[in-house]
């Protein structure tokens, strides 16, 4: 088969790619490179520089592949920068939204009949300590990002009654690993790298998050992939654990990248506007199906603790 794959040049893409490829199927990208880069791509990938917030990168994409069958579109491509949806609603209304708006119609012009796509747990908003499952609602985003990720969950099972013949729609909790491009890990070992002696948190370190190491999550994603039967279907995809505290994320990097380093918290248990301080998901649905990760949380994050200050040079 071959794969499309919308933002497939950043952090999540090239593990897709991977486990595509180690099950004999090829990837071409499109990107537009705003956070993505080439260099995170084996040789073999084609990259088809886009910007699918764009109408006419239809068309471009279109006339690029050249009549090239395409079998299965995975949607990965959005605004990662959640503060920065906070601050300019557009931005995600582009990145997060149109994105997904043109990458439907895209697939539809190709005949893709099978649509697959990135969501976050950002869909869910503030639920306080419930542990949330997939049928919980009605769903109330508390950021614009989770806003335009529930909207294209909408827009793409209304495009799964018509040009598609199957929707996977696969609910992210914090994702960690390499090549890191954006999140708390990437963002405090580079702190860390221009003063080793203070790192400075978001927040006052209590919220609580579940994580999960990037290679089971394209596990995850593609174990449910190949077993759909229904044409549209939504997955949690995380560990069953609580999550970790950034506290504790704090000191685990302090302990690795610099050890002499005091960690300063700020005022307030959100990180930022938007922020969802503490979640929990049930990941019954997928664990049913036979597939549940081997990394809990605090283990996928001491692993990707390594790989990102490895990434960093530190
Ligand atoms: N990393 C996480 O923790 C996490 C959690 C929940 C959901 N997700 C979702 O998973 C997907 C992949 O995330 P990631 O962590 O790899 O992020 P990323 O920023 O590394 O990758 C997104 C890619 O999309 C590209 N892109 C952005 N706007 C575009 C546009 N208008 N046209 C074409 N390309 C565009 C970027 O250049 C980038 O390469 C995203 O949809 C994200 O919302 C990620």
């Amino acid at each position: 088969m071959t794969l499309l794959i919308s933002g497939g040049a950043g952090f999540i893409g090239p593990s897709l790619i991977d486990r595509a490829a180690r099950d004999g199927h090829d990837a071409i990208v499109i990107d537009n490179l705003s956070r993505g880069r080439r260099e995170h791509l084996g040789a073999p990938t084609l990259l088809i520089k886009a910007d699918l917030a764009q109408a006419s990168s239809v068309e471009h994409a279109a006339s690029a592949l050249g009549g090239r069958r395409i079998d299965e579109f995975w949607h990965l491509a959005a605004n990662s920068d959640i503060p920065a949806g906070v601050e300019d609603p557009s931005v995600d209304l582009r990145d997060t939204f149109l994105t997904t708006f043109h990458s439907l119609l895209l697939a539809e012009r190709l005949g893709v009949r099978h649509f697959f796509f990135a969501s976050s747990s950002a869909v869910y908003g503030d639920q306080g300590s419930t542990r949330i499952s997939e049928e919980l609602g009605p769903l109330l985003p508390i950021s614009n990002y989770g806003a335009m990720k529930l909207a294209s969950e909408a827009q793409i099972s209304a495009a799964a009654e018509s040009a598609l013949g199957r929707a996977g729609l696969y609910r992210f909790p914090n994702v960690v690993g390499v090549p890191a491009t954006h999140g708390v890990l990437l963002d405090f070992v580079r702190k860390l790298k221009s003063n080793p002696l203070q790192l400075d948190v978001l927040g006052d370190g209590t919220q609580q998050k579940a994580y999960l190491h990037v290679s089971e999550l394209v596990d995850g994603m593609w174990f449910a992939s190949r077993r759909q039967q229904a044409r549209r279907e939504v997955f949690n995809i995380g560990p069953a654990d609580d999550g970790v505290s950034v506290q504790w994320i704090a000191q685990q990097v302090c302990a690795r990248v610099a050890p002499q380093a005091r960690i300063a918290f700020g005022q307030g248990k959100k990180g930022w506007v938007g922020d969802v301080p503490r979640f929990r998901y049930d990941t019954a649905r997928l664990a049913a199906l036979g597939w549940r990760p081997t990394l809990d949380s605090s283990a996928a994050i001491v692993r990707a603790i390594d790989e990102v200050a490895r990434q960093e040079g530190v």
